[in-house]
């Protein structure tokens, strides 16, 4: 069983040094600061705000993405739907869109949901309304389900290219089908990680704009009020450079998901700054190597993940960027000093150097704890079953529990 989720709370009150390790450690303020500029972002346009649990997958923080405005979510997972129960009984939550393309496996588990909020189905195929045509022959309890429409405009995971012969094909199929009805079309553009300026991240969200708009134009329904749904951590950054009026009957939302926590992968796009990221991960010093200038550390794979970005390695000590993890085992990272144009930037930033010539037994020694960031949070956070929640002067103040598995 794991230590922390057995006794996180004992620690609140203590500062982060005092944690058992590898401990997930969760900035308060950051993810506050970080929530409440999207929500004041999409207010001033007037649009509607869809979070995505995945990152942190709690009730506290999928609170905080709400911000007692919105009320509807996008989960990656069913548990993360079941977690989320907690904010429909407080009368916070009313909607989830499931976001992946449903599944046969998924279905009854989703009905059961229905009884509590209303679902959204994801679907991107002609064969997944036969699923759900066959489905409501045995069970008739939802008909029809609403669906929002899989766009591709770049990233090749679900969806449809617009210029897809299919994806007329698809919509006509819901339109006529008793077992769905067009809620509306979305696109994710995750392919926006690889941007590095604001003017590029501006030119994914229009591609995505002209996407949904585009596959809208195949409805024969042309009076059907449907929602666009756009978006993704570093395209939501640029929100408000949105251009346009969308046609009549259209209701723009945005989703994300990763905006309140922020990685290295953020903080390379440009589009957030180091002291953005909320998430980092405490670890012991439990070796040191002069004749190859690294230190052992009990944090690996699983705790920090496999995730890389343009910063080296995969995760990089806070107050000494010039230090990262250069190699893992399942438990053990091994620092390294390893300078890059990232870890140069992020070093100007903290208004710390890095030394090149930096020896190891001058800067670690073992029972040093270290604090990571690190590259990829979504997939590092899913790996820690307990969160300590620390203020400004990294004392825990509270501890959270995130919704596991699957
Ligand atoms: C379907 C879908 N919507 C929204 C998001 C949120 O994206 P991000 O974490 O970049 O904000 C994701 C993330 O993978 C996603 O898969």
């Amino acid at each position: 069983m794991d230590y922390s989720l057995e006794n996180h709370a004992s620690y609140i009150g203590r500062p982060v040094s005092e944690l058992p390790t590898p401990a997930l450690v969760l900035s308060k303020p950051v993810l506050e600061h970080n929530t409440r500029i999207l929500l004041e972002d999409v207010k001033e346009l007037g649009i509607k705000f869809r979070p995505h649990v995945k990152t942190l997958k709690c009730t506290e923080v999928t609170r905080m993405m709400l911000g007692n405005t919105h009320r509807g979510i996008v989960a990656s997972t069913l548990a993360e739907i079941r977690g989320s129960l907690e904010l429909v009984k407080s009368g916070e939550l009313d909607e989830c869109l499931y976001g992946l393309p449903v599944s046969a496996s998924a279905l009854p588990f989703l009905e059961t949901l229905t009884k509590s909020l209303k679902i959204i189905l994801m679907i991107d195929s002609e064969q997944q309304i036969d699923l759900l045509e066959s489905y409501l022959t045995k069970s008739p309890s939802v008909s029809p389900w609403p669906v929002f429409i899989k766009i591709d405009v770049g990233s090749k995971r679900a969806g449809l290219v617009t210029d897809s012969p299919s994806l007329p094909k698809l919509i006509h199929r819901i339109e006529s089908s008793p077992a769905a009805s067009v809620y509306g079309f979305y696109c994710h553009a995750g392919h926006s990680y690889a941007c590095r300026t604001e003017d590029a991240a501006a030119a994914v969200l229009q591609s995505e704009i002209e996407g949904v708009v585009q596959a809208s134009k195949y409805l024969l329904d042309k009076d059907r009020k449907i929602v666009v749904s756009v978006g993704s951590t570093p395209t939501a950054h640029v929100i408000k450079r949105l251009q346009g009026v969308l046609p009549e009957g259209m209701d723009l939302e945005l989703h994300a998901g990763n905006y309140p926590t922020n990685d290295l992968q953020q903080v390379a796009t440009s589009l957030v700054t180091p002291t953005q990221q909320a998430v980092r991960i405490l670890a012991d010093v439990c070796s040191v190597y002069p004749e190859r200038n690294e230190a052992l550390i009990n944090a690996g794979t699983v705790a920090l993940a496999k995730e890389t970005s343009e910063f080296p390695g995969f995760g990089i000590v806070a107050d000494r960027p010039g230090w990262s993890v250069v190699r893992m085992a399942q438990e053990h990272g091994i620092l390294g000093l390893k300078s890059s144009e990232q870890t140069e930037r992020i070093a100007g930033i903290m208004g710390v150097e890095v030394n090149e010539s930096e020896r190891v037994e001058s800067s670690f020694k073992v029972g040093d704890k270290v604090l990571l960031y690190i590259q990829h949070a979504c997939i590092t956070a899913a790996m820690h079953f307990a969160y300590y929640v620390v203020d400004e002067e990294d004392i825990v103040r509270e501890t959270w529990v995130p919704w596991k598995g699957w």
